[in-house]
């Protein structure tokens, strides 16, 4: 078994330390002592934007908010499903994780970042789920082990009863809130009933290679 080599260090401002690593064709970030992903575990990455752009096919301008970047995979996945005068915002925490974008894990998703319908933030996506009002067409969610957050305490507000409202009043009617998580979670499902949302859960395989791991996906649709 090939080794893992030590690429790079980052830290989040909440001072969590992230790492990536590589073994062979394999990339990992590592962060709190756990792994936060793998790039063979891309499959759930892309299902979430296939789940939560779905209904976009129509829409000449959609507006569309991922948040994190990771490896890039719910990025391009985004990208693929939205029209050419469309925009994906992406925002992600730690600066780190878009320098290794663009030195070492562009590649694995075909270079999202260089698209021009990409608006980086670097920042909270808290902040412009906070800000925005009846303006996004979707909004996909996969910044941390998913409703039970690990790698960053904040992020359990964004599953809360205050980051479903939220996400709520940042979307349009119509628009879908995706999120990634490692496992179900049904006080989640309830959460997000209760606000209002249409709620279909998808149980997808964590990677083409199997491995018999599955993680979870939300696609929830407010209003009609
Ligand atoms: C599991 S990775 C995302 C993987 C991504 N779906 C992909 O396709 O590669 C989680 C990312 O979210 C970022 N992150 C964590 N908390 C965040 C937050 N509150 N706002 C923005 N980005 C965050 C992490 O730094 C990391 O890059």
């Amino acid at each position: 078994m090939i080794p893992w080599e030590k690429l790079a260090k980052g830290k989040a401002p909440d001072g969590q330390v992230l790492e990536l690593r590589r073994r062979g064709h394999e990339y990992l970030i590592y962060a709190g002592g756990y792994d936060l992903m793998s790039s063979e575990d891309d499959t759930s990455s892309l299902a979430l934007s296939e789940y939560g752009c779905a209904h976009l096919g129509g829409i000449k301008k959609a507006r569309v908010l991922v948040g994190g970047l990771g490896m890039g995979y719910t990025l391009r996945a985004a990208l693929d499903q939205v029209s050419e005068s469309s925009t994906v915002e992406v925002a992600e925490l730690v600066s780190s994780v878009v320098e290794w974008n663009r030195e070492w894990l562009g590649e694995l998703a075909g270079c999202p970042l260089n698209d021009s319908r990409t608006r980086l933030l670097l920042e909270d996506v808290r902040k412009p789920i906070r800000v925005a009002k009846n303006s996004y067409d979707a909004i996909l969610l996969d910044v941390d082990n998913g409703p039970d957050a690990l790698a960053h305490k904040q992020n359990d507000g964004l599953y809360g009863k205050r980051g479903i409202d939220s996400a709520y009043d940042a979307l349009k009617t119509g628009g879908v809130f995706g999120v990634w998580s490692f496992d179900d979670d049904p006080g989640f499902t309830r959460r997000l009933e209760k606000r209002g949302f249409a709620v279909q859960t998808h149980r997808v395989s964590a990677s083409k290679k199997g491995r018999g791991r599955y993680h979870q996906i939300w696609a929830a649709r407010k209003g009609r």
